[in-house]
């Protein structure tokens, strides 16, 4: 595919079935202003993320077009902010309102006996701008850490299924199948059935143990309620890709995801597409595949939202951009800036991916 050249402030328009970006004066009405967002994920104390931010904006002084996101961990989403009071930024470096700060999760009950858990109304209160929603990290990832193995582990091992299996005979109560089902397993002849079936639940309960499309939709809305903005991802896992499911996947991410969010609220939607597979691995997706995920994704909310919302509503590309691929992404039609991991903990890299098209500054 032949990649355009670079530009920042442009129009979204659908001509001949296609959206295409077409150039047009930074501020003009209907104006898309491309995003960089970095998530820190659990990544720096409140001083070194100070700091950092402060080196970034010193390497993009007078950048006043591209919208610059902060998504530190909540124990530095405070001091950020006192970092960055109102008007500091466009004083000290140039810029024009267009520095952000992001949580990266959030809850979605306003308050409550709910240990460890922020609502928006919190995040709004300490002046965060965003919140990223239905992060992959958070939908699956981390159900690696949730204890699953060796729960699954401990309640298969062949002896305690032995000895269940006494006790439940000695229980007049049990339904028979239990009994015959462990009694089959527990057969020394069977431990192939058994070891296979440890592995099987392991791997789903994994896969599945992290936030759900109900409780993601019921965070985004929660955000967009408190007129915060939701930087909503999605985004296939390797699996669904070679199985020939990404547009299914995707398509039921965002379905699901922004089901009941008023039109009105669409202005504080932002959507991330982030291939599992690209994330932290270096291996970025290809042109094509970009372009076409984004497309469909823009193609949805037109059909959802209509052609104006899908007009001006941000798609971001996230996973292993780093600032000597970021021009070529942003040339891709329908993508309006990126999420970046890896890459937004270095002043240099983060601020590199936000001057894409310029030349580096030293610093
Ligand atoms: P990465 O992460 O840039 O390190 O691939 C992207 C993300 O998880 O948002």
């Amino acid at each position: 595919m032949a990649i355009p050249p670079v530009f920042r402030g442009y129009r979204h328009v659908k001509s001949g079935g296609l959206w295409e970006k077409r150039p047009a004066e930074p501020g003009a009405p209907g104006v898309v202003q491309p995003l960089v967002a970095g998530n820190w994920k659990m990544n720096k104390t409140p001083i070194e993320g100070g700091a950092m931010v402060y080196r970034v904006l010193d390497l993009c002084r007078g950048i006043t077009d591209v919208d610059i996101v902060f998504a530190p961990p909540f124990t530095g989403l405070y001091t950020l902010r006192e970092f960055l009071p109102a008007g500091f930024a466009d004083k000290e470096y140039g810029l024009a309102g267009n520095v952000y700060v992001a949580a990266q999760d959030v809850f979605f009950k306003p308050d409550g006996p709910y240990t460890g858990e922020i609502s928006p109304r919190m995040l709004k209160a300490i002046g965060i701008d965003m919140v990223i929603v239905g992060h992959s990290d958070r939908r699956t990832r981390l159900g690696e850490f949730f204890g699953i193995r060796g729960s699954v582990t401990r309640r298969l091992a062949p002896q305690q299924l032995v000895a269940e299996l006494e006790r439940l005979r000695g229980d007049g109560e049990v339904d028979p199948n239990i009994i015959a089902a462990l009694a089959l397993l527990t057969d020394p002849a069977n431990r192939h059935i058994l070891d296979g079936l440890a592995a099987y639940l392991i791997k789903q309960f994994t896969e599945r143990t992290g936030e759900t499309e109900e409780v993601i939709n019921k965070k985004t809305i929660a955000v967009v309620d408190q007129d915060l903005t939701a930087i909503f991802c999605c985004g296939e896992n390797l699996q669904a890709r070679e199985g020939g499911r990404t547009f299914q996947i995707i398509k039921g991410q965002i379905v699901n995801g922004l089901a009941g969010i008023a039109p009105e609220k669409m202005k504080q939607v932002i959507i991330a597409y982030e291939p599992v597979w690209a994330i932290g691995t270096g291996q970025i997706a290809s042109v094509d595949k970009i372009a076409e995920v984004h497309a469909f994704v823009r193609d949805l909310v037109e059909r959802f939202y209509g052609e104006e919302i899908a007009r001006f509503i941000r798609i971001l590309y996230g996973g292993s951009v780093k600032p000597d691929n970021m021009s070529q992404i942003m040339g891709i039609p329908n993508v309006d800036g990126v999420l970046v991991g890896g890459s937004s903990l270095e002043a240099a890299d983060f601020a590199g991916i936000i001057r894409y098209d310029l030349p580096a500054r030293a610093a």
